[in-house]
Formats: structure tokens, sequence, C-alpha cells
């Protein structure tokens, strides 16, 4: 076979697990590698959970309907009423996973060589989407110095073109951490009306907010504009369990994610039922798990930030951060890390950041950090950075 489609040329390798070759090596030459690389929480899958796939006895493990269960949509819809933003459940589509959600929503609204405008840093698996569709993505960049806001409206519609279908957003945001505002969130929703676009939101990490609460896409006033994307993933530390949902209150979108439900069958039965019982867990099961996030948030950040050189701003939510390292070359950095480098036969795995921008050059001092770790082991990270640090020979002053 010689010939491969451009799109399969063109993939982009994840920045997250790119590195994860040099990591074995690291852990087959017996050092303790701390992942800060992934956004795999550590807390508990809560127990109900675990026990619905126990449970699972039918005789026959079939199909189930295209866009998932009925009580689980049923489920989620209550979810999604407890939280002020109700969803018919007709309208609420179970994928595998956010990541067949954020396919479906990109592939509802966008056509081969049309863009959606993104800001970056951002999810880097969006680009391998777009990939995956011909859909490109015009990158507006916002900065670590004012905490990754979102720019002045001007900014943001220079990005508009004719080829624009729509605007994707992750708030609270991974790499970075950030909230957006109401505020900036109304300027999004007018911007998206005046240019006839579609808003997408990742909302995968809705209950992590550490300085208030996230204002979800629903929120905005413009239902037929809006689809969102969610997922049991992090919210009930379920990553492996592959449930996902793709949501909107437009009908004629609605009806597109069910047809290509249609085209992959269905989502994973049994995973589902785990699904069903997260569902069913009180409110007050995040309450223990955004304190102990908050801090680990505050541990990292004051520890980077004590380190000479080395900058983060507060994020206020999801479990990111992007740092600021005084090296050329952070990818350089990282891979180091991993090949050179260990004290006390400990070292430290990070995603570099500039595999979460699309314009070529940025992101090159920065590292993601995922704050996944428990405190202690957020210490000992840190104290290997600033070892590290001291004996990097692609160090700046
Ligand atoms: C912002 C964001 N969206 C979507 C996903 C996809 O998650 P999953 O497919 O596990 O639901 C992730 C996973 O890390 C993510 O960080």
């Amino acid at each position: 076979m010689s010939r491969l489609s451009s799109r399969a040329r063109l993939m982009p390798a994840s920045p997250i697990r790119r590195l994860v070759p040099l990591a074995d090596q690291a852990k087959a030459r017996g050092t303790q590698v701390h992942h800060l690389n992934i956004g795999q929480p550590d807390v508990e899958t809560p127990r109900p959970l675990i026990e619905a796939y126990h449970q699972f006895n039918d005789k026959v493990l079939a199909y189930g309907p295209s866009s998932g269960l009925l009580p689980l949509r049923e489920a989620v819809a209550g979810y999604y009423e407890r939280i002020g933003q109700p969803v018919p459940s007709k309208n609420i589509h179970v994928t595998t996973g956010g990541s067949e959600a954020l396919v479906f929503a990109i592939g509802a609204v966008a056509d081969p060589g049309d863009e959606l405008v993104v800001f970056e840093p951002f999810y880097a698996n969006y680009a391998g989407f777009g990939r995956l569709l011909d859909v490109n993505l015009k990158a507006v960049v916002t900065r670590a110095e004012d905490g990754f806001r979102l720019p002045a409206d001007e900014v943001i519609e220079r990005a508009i073109g004719p080829k624009t279908r729509g605007i994707i957003i992750c708030s609270p945001g991974n790499p970075t951490g950030t909230v957006y505002t109401r505020e900036e969130l109304d300027r999004l929703a007018r911007i998206v009306k005046k240019h006839d676009l579609v808003l997408i939101s990742d909302e995968v990490y809705r209950e992590f907010t550490y300085e208030g609460v996230a204002t979800s896409a629903l929120a905005l006033g413009i239902d037929d504009r809006v689809i969102v994307c969610d997922s049991i993933s992090k919210r009930f530390s379920a990553c492996g369990a592959r449930v996902g949902f793709v949501l909107t209150r437009n009908d004629a979108l609605s009806d597109v994610f069910l047809r290509f439900g249609f085209a992959r069958l269905c989502p994973a039965t049994v995973d589902q039922l785990a699904a069903l019982a997260a569902y069913q867990l009180p409110a007050s099961f995040f309450e223990p798990v955004v304190k102990e996030y908050r801090a680990r948030r505050d541990a990292l950040v004051d520890g980077l930030n004590a380190i000479p050189g080395v900058h983060t701003y507060r994020p206020e939510g999801a479990f990111y951060t992007v740092a600021s390292f005084p090296v050329k070359d952070a990818d350089h950095f990282c891979q180091w890390l991993l090949n050179e480098f260990s004290t006390d036969g400990r070292t430290v795995m990070m995603a570099p950041a500039n595999g979460f921008y699309a314009t070529p050059g940025e992101g090159q001092k920065e590292t993601r950090i995922a704050y996944v770790l428990n405190v202690p082991a957020l210490n000992e990270s840190v104290q290997i950075l600033a070892k590290a640090l001291l004996v990097y020979p692609g160090r700046e002053a």
C-alpha cells in the first residue's frame, strides 16, 4: 500500500501522549515518573459505578439504542434540570466519551475546508478531530500573562471569515484552567449571532471550579446555536468508561446527532449502566473532590512560582495549569527530564505546551501541568523541577 490520505499524513501526534515511550524507558531504568502530563484523575471512581459492572448479568450483551439507553438520557436530563439548564432527554445523545461528542458536533456544523475559531492554547485533540473531518481550526491566541482571558471582540471577529462555521470553547479550560465569565460568554454569544455561527461548548470540567461556578453556554439565550459536549470521564473519575454526551436545544442539530449515531450503531451498553449509577450520586459527591483539587492547585501554583524563573497564574477551574519555564525549548526540557534526569530515582513528566497551540512558535517555553496527583506528590514534583532547572543545559538566565 503506497498511498495514505492527506488526513492520515497530517494527523498530529498528541502532545499529552507523545512522550510516553520516553517515560516507559525511564521506568525500565528504574526511575519513578510523576505523571503530570495527562488529565487522568487519581480520585477513586465512585463505588456504585464499579458495582454496576459487576452486577451486569444479561444473557446477551446486546446493541442498545443509537442515542443511548433511555434511563441514562433521562438521568442526564435530570442533571441539566438541576443545574438550571433543562434540555429534553430526546435532545441528549450518548456518545463514546466527550471525544465522540466533539466529532459529532464538528461534523454537524462544518464541511471539509470550513473553519472553526478556537482560542489557543486549546485542548490538543480539537486539532485531531478537525483533521479527521478536514475542518480547519482558526486559532486566536490568548495569553498566560492575563490568565488566558478572551481577547477583545475585534480580535475575535478578525478571525471570522467566509468559511467560518462556528467557535469552539472549553470552560473550565483544558489546558488553561480558565473559567470564562458571564460577560465574556455574552460577548461570544453576540458574535456567534452576528456572524450566523454555532457555539460548540466543551463543558466536561463543569464541576471543577475553585472561585465560583462555570456558566454553561446553554444559559446564553442562543439555544438554536449551542451544542454542548459533556462527559463522565472527569466528573466521576471514570475516564475508562468512555461515556459522553452531545446535546442541543436545536431539534435539527439533534436529529443530525441521531443519524450520526445510527452510523456507528450504539455506545457501549454496560458502560452506560455504570454512567447511570454515577448520575444517581448526590450532588454532595463533588464537594470533597473540588476541595481536594483546590488544595492541589494552590500547592502547585505556589510551588511553581517559588522556583526562580518559573511563572504560572492561578487557574479558576479544571485541573491544569500552563507554566512558563526559563528554558529555550520546553519540549526539549520535557524530553530531557525523562531521558537524562532523575533525582533520588525520580523525575517528572509534563506535556510540552507547543502542541496545544496551532500558531507555530507559540508555547515554546511553556508546559501543561495536570494536578492530578495528591499534594505531597505535587510538592515532590515541584522540588524535582527546581533541582532539574539547576542543572538543565538548555536553561536561560
Ligand atoms: C477539554 C476536553 N474535552 C474532551 C475530552 C475528552 O474526554 P473523554 O473522551 O474521555 O470524555 C477531554 C479529555 O481529556 C478534555 O480534556
